[in-house]
């Protein structure tokens, strides 16, 4: 299993928390330079998918400093929850949604999609952004997101992916394998995470790989929605 920290014994959720905790004064700026700042287009694209399903009740997983929790808390009375298992995440996250003036419709707890603390058949929505690939066990997360939305209720998952078309694969490569190394070496106080999220984006499996274990997992009508030549992906699915 690849884990951020090799050498250590420790679960890969520990180890998931430990550095998400520790490169959380970076993120934001990180992510704005690695994606040249397409990450926000496309969770405006998740905002626009999903105002148009009215959700009630919305939960982000693996919400992280918040940025799509904050978007759905735009939706008419929509109650939104965000999720992580860092808390310093979060407090970047707490941050922003007081800055805003959100903390009526938008909440952030402490929580592991592995094991959510929400009855069956809640939510209207879930959106998961760049979370799933670091859940410890996929199937038993993508299987908790699926107890805990209503029947017919909607999964919005943002994920990176690797591009089909060859040639543009071969300069996705060595972008990742030189850009975002670099800038790491320059911003961020965390090669390591920084080789892990790379090394995971590249071994996650994007595009029908993950549409079947979506299928496997219970989900249906399920729509891949390739960004920026497959760099990242969203999948759209119902329960
Ligand atoms: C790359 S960040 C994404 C943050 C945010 N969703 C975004 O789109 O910018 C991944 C987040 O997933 C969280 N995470 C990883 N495994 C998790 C789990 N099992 N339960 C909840 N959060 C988890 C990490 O703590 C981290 O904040």
């Amino acid at each position: 299993m690849l884990k951020p920290y090799q050498k250590s014994r420790s679960s890969k959720k520990n180890q998931i928390e430990k550095m998400f905790d520790k490169i959380s004064d970076d993120y934001d700026f990180l992510n704005w330079i690695i994606t040249f700042n397409s990450h926000k287009r496309w969770k405006n694209n998740i905002l626009s998918i999903a105002k148009k399903l009215n959700p009630k009740k919305a939960l982000d997983i693996a919400t992280g400093t918040a940025d799509i929790a904050i978007k759905l808390g735009s939706i008419p009375n929509c109650e939104v929850v965000g999720v992580d298992i860092s808390e310093q995440m979060l407090n970047i996250g707490r941050n922003k949604i007081r800055k805003k003036n959100l903390q009526k419709s938008v909440s952030l707890q402490k929580g592991d999609a592995e094991n959510l603390n929400y009855n069956d058949n809640f939510f209207d929505l879930i959106t998961i952004g760049f979370g799933v690939r670091n859940f410890q066990d996929l199937e038993k997360g993508l299987g908790e997101s699926f107890r805990v939305l209503k029947p017919n209720g909607a999964l919005i998952v943002l994920e990176t992916s690797v591009p089909e078309n060859k040639i543009i694969r071969l300069l996705y490569s060595f972008f990742t394998r030189t850009y975002i190394p670099l800038m790491a070496s320059i911003f961020s106080k965390d090669k390591l995470a920084y080789k892990y999220l790379l090394n995971s984006a590249e071994s996650f499996p994007s595009g029908q790989k993950f549409k079947k274990i979506l299928e496997n997992v219970g989900f249906k009508n399920i729509s891949i929605r390739p960004k920026l030549l497959g760099s990242s992906t969203i999948y759209i699915a119902s329960k």
